[in-house]
């Protein structure tokens, strides 16, 4: 049997890997700017991350949520806390289309609406509803089709006003920065007035914090710059630093209906070991504020280098815009001087280091970036 092939993929095989750093099958090392598409928090293969999930695998991998499973409260609890959101609830699940999945109907049933509003040039994952508010129609067969959204311009509070007024939406899903739209930052008048026009109308505020949560952005959660919350946010990536876990931070205004959600595999016994271990080591290590700190110094420093049409981002979630597609200063970065970066579009770079990135290290990217300029 072949593997359905649907990526395109780089020649280079990793088989081993270390906090911000990539070896290949060759002896090649390279610089993470990449973080496996923003998935990589704490740093590869941290040895407390590794003790815990291979202790955890020792005594029990996987049981379903039909039993009693300790670790979940654990989890919740220590959420709660990092996050600021002691208040909410955690549901968990696999993937981050799965969260988003998840949350949309959560909103559905609450308000019983079915109308969703988006934005433009979105990405909200693969699943039928997830990828139904994802700005893109090549991602969308005839089976997503179905569901009522609309696509708003982004930063604009009159057309959100408009499509909200007759209270028939049931949610606004919005991303806390949009990654693959190319690291574009919402405005804060525009996020809190987004929260107050759903509080007016009954529309459900999902913000899907996928990609820029979980330290990325130099806050727990990015929408935390614009000091609003949410009803729903939705996290994966980061949560797990590798192991497939995601979920939706719940507000108390939703009460929990007794099968109205369900998963076989989410908050299992190895997910949880998997998500406690990278909070207890994001507070060991501070990397939120690491995220900020070395964040902010290199966005400083790159905003300094002419050839770059535009520097966007917050904490270690760094756009870069070039005024011409960047595909080979993409591949003479790889492949000549071992950095793996993220881009979208054609010209826009996208930098998703781990959060435990050194002012060093972030160094060492910008000789290596600006021998290829
Ligand atoms: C903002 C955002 N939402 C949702 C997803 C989908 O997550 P997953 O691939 O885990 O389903 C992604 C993945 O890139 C994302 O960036």
């Amino acid at each position: 049997m072949k593997f359905f092939d649907v990526f395109s993929r780089w020649n280079i095989e990793p088989v081993s890997a270390l906090g911000c750093k990539v070896y290949d099958v060759d002896g090649n090392e390279y610089l993470d700017f990449y973080g496996g598409h923003a998935v990589i928090s704490i740093g590869h293969s941290h040895p407390k991350y590794v003790v815990k999930l291979t202790e955890q695998l020792g005594k029990i991998g996987f049981y379903s949520n039909s039993v009693q499973i300790p670790l979940q409260d654990e989890y919740a609890e220590k959420l709660g806390k990092a996050s600021g959101y002691p208040d909410y609830s955690v549901f968990m699940v696999n993937s981050g289309a799965e969260a988003n999945e998840n949350a949309l109907k959560l909103a559905s049933f609450y308000n019983q609406r079915n109308q969703v509003v988006a934005f433009r040039k979105s990405f909200h994952g693969r699943t039928s509803a997830a990828v139904r508010v994802t700005d893109n129609v090549n991602y969308q067969a005839p089976v997503n089709q179905n569901m009522e959204v609309v696509f708003l311009p982004w930063n604009d509070m009159d057309a959100v006003r408009n499509a909200l007024k007759n209270k028939e939406v049931s949610s606004v899903i919005i991303e806390g920065i949009q990654g693959i739209g190319g690291i574009v930052i919402p405005d804060t008048q525009f996020m809190q007035e987004l929260r107050q026009v759903c509080d007016e109308t009954g529309t459900v505020l999902i913000v899907d914090e996928i990609q820029s949560g979980y330290g990325r952005s130099g806050k727990f959660f990015a929408h935390q710059h614009a000091a609003i919350r949410p009803d729903i946010i939705t996290i994966a990536k980061g949560m797990g630093n590798g192991f497939p876990v995601a979920g939706m931070l719940i507000s108390p205004k939703f009460t929990a209906v007794s099968g109205q959600l369900g998963t076989t595999f989410g908050g299992n016994h190895l997910a949880c070991a998997a998500a406690i271990a990278v909070l207890d080591v994001m507070e060991e290590e501070q990397l939120v504020e690491n995220a900020a700190k070395v964040g902010a110094y290199l966005i400083n420093e790159l905003k300094q280098l002419p050839q770059i049409k535009e520097v966007r981002g917050h904490g270690l979630m760094i756009g870069l815009e070039f005024s011409e597609p960047i595909k080979p200063l993409r591949d003479k970065l790889l492949f000549e001087q071992h950095v793996f970066t993220g881009v979208t579009g054609s010209c826009v770079f996208r930098l998703l280091p781990p959060l435990c990135l050194t002012k060093a290290l972030a160094d060492e990217f910008l000789v290596r970036l600006k021998s290829i300029l």
